[in-house]
C-alpha cells in the first residue's frame, strides 16, 4: 500500500513517518511538503534511502502538483499533517493560514474525490474548540464540543475540518479527523514553548513566559499521537471524529520550571513577558471515545517523555543549531525583541 504523508518534514509529520516505515515496512510511504520555514529535510534523513520512501517537493495548495502526484503513486491512504501551525505567527500574518490550512486541505480533497483515494486522514487540533475556563477543570472538550475558536490558526483548521466533513458528506470521500492535544517530542521547530525552552536554557538565555505562566496545555508525547493516527486508520469510521489526548494537563510555567530542573538551570532565567493576545486559557481532552472505541492509551509518561525530549535536544545540536542561525533570529527579535 502506499501511503501519501504532506507535511512530513515538520515536528508530527516526521515522527509519524518513521513510526510508520517501521512498523509497516511493507509500504510505500510518499512525502509531499512544501519546505516551508518549519519544514526541514535533514530530519527525514534516516529514511531518504530506503526504496520504499520517497520525497516530493511541493505545495499542497498547487493543484496540478497535487494531482500530478496523486496520478503517479496512486496513494491509497493520504495523511494531511501540512499547515502552518504557530498561533503567534497567525496573529501576526494570517493570510497564509488561510492558504495552506483551509485551501491546500480543500486541494487535497479535491485529488481524493477525484481519484477515489480509499482513506483521508484530516490532523487537526483541539484548538478549534476554543479554551475552557481556569476554573472549571470539570469541563473537557468532547467531540461534541462546539467549534469556537480564538486564532486565526484555530480558525482556518476548524474550516478545514468542515470541508473534510462535507466532502464526506456530499461527495463520499472516506474521511477522518483527529483532534489532538499540545504535542512535544524531537524535531519540534523551536517557535513552539518546549523546545524554545530548552534551546533558551541549553544557552544560557532567558526563558520568556507569557503572562503570568498559568495558562494550561495537555501535553501528549509525539509517538502516542502517531499510534492514534495509525489505530483511526485501521479502525476509525469514516465520517467520524476522534479526540486525541492523555489527560496531562500542566501549567505554563510548570512545564518551564521542569526544563530547569532537567537541565540544572537557574529559575532566574524565566522572564515573563506580554501576554499573546487572544491567549486561549486552557485546554483538556476528554480522550474517551477513541480509547472505548479503538482502544487507544497513551504510553508515555510525562516525566519520562520530557527527559527523552530534552535530551534529544541537547545530543543534538547540529539538528538545531542550523535552524537557529538562520531566519529564526530574526523571527525572535521580532517576536521577543521588545515584548
Ligand atoms: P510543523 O509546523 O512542525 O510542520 C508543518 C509542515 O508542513 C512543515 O514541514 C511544512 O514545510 C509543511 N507545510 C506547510 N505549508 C505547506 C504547504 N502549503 N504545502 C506542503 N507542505 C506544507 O507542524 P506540526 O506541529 O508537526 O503539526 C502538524 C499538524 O498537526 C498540523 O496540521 C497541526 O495543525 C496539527 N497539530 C499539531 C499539534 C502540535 O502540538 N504541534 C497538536 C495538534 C495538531
Ligand atoms: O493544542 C494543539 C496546538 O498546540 C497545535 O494545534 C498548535 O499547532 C501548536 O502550536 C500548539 O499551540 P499552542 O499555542 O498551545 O503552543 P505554543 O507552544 O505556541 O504555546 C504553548 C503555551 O505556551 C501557550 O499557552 C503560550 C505559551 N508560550 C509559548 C511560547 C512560544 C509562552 O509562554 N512563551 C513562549 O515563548
Amino acid at each position: 500500500m502506499t501511503v501519501l504523508v504532506t507535511g512530513g518534514a515538520g515536528f508530527i509529520g516526521s515522527n509519524f513517518i518513521f513510526y510508520w516505515m517501521e512498523n509497516h515496512p511493507e509500504d510505500k510511504v510518499v512525502c509531499l511538503d512544501k519546505l516551508t520555514y518549519a519544514g526541514n529535510l535533514s530530519t527525514l534523513k534516516a529514511v531518504m534511502d530506503k526504496p520504499n520512501f520517497q520525497f516530493a517537493k511541493g505545495d499542497i495548495c498547487d493543484k496540478e502538483r497535487v494531482f500530478d502526484l496523486f496520478r503517479a503513486e496512486h496513494p491509497e491512504v493520504v495523511v494531511n499533517f501540512a499547515a502552518e501551525t504557530h498561533v503567534d505567527r497567525s496573529i501576526d500574518g494570517p493570510s497564509v493560514f488561510l492558504q495552506t490550512n483551509l485551501f491546500g486541505t480543500a486541494t487535497l480533497l479535491e485529488a481524493c474525490r477525484e481519484f477515489g483515494v480509499g482513506r483521508y486522514h484530516q490532523v487537526s487540533t483541539d484548538e478549534v474548540y476554543g479554551d475552557l475556563p481556569l476554573e472549571r477543570p470539570d469541563l473537557f472538550f468532547t467531540e461534541e464540543t462546539p467549534l469556537y475558536t480564538s486564532s486565526p490558526y484555530s480558525a482556518s483548521k476548524a474550516g478545514a475540518d468542515l470541508m473534510v466533513q462535507a466532502y464526506h458528506k456530499t461527495f463520499g470521500v472516506q474521511a477522518t479527523i483527529s483532534r489532538c492535544s499540545n504535542n512535544y517530542g524531537p524535531y519540534q521547530f523551536p517557535e513552539k514553548l518546549i523546545p524554545l525552552m530548552v534551546l533558551n536554557a541549553l544557552q544560557d538565555k532567558p526563558l520568556p513566559v507569557y503572562g503570568e505562566g498559568i495558562n494550561i496545555r495537555d501535553w501528549l508525547y509525539v509517538k502516542d499521537h502517531c499510534r492514534a493516527i495509525e489505530l483511526i486508520l485501521q479502525k476509525g469510521k469514516p465520517g467520524e471524529i476522534y479526540n486525541v489526548g492523555g489527560h496531562n494537563e500542566r501549567r505554563n510555567i510548570d512545564v518551564v520550571r521542569l526544563v530547569c530542573t532537567e537541565l540544572r538551570k537557574p529559575e532566574s532565567l524565566i522572564t515573563y513577558v506580554a501576554d499573546r493576545k487572544g491567549h486561549d486559557r486552557r485546554y483538556a481532552i476528554d480522550p474517551e471515545k477513541i480509547h472505548k472505541e479503538l482502544g487507544w492509551l497513551p504510553e508515555t509518561n510525562f516525566e519520562d517523555g520530557m527527559k527523552r525530549t530534552i535530551r534529544w535536544y541537547a545530543e543534538n545540536r547540529e539538528w538545531w543549531e542550523g535552524i537557529v542561525s538562520g531566519e529564526y533570529q530574526e523571527y525572535y527579535k521580532k517576536m521577543y525583541g521588545s515584548r
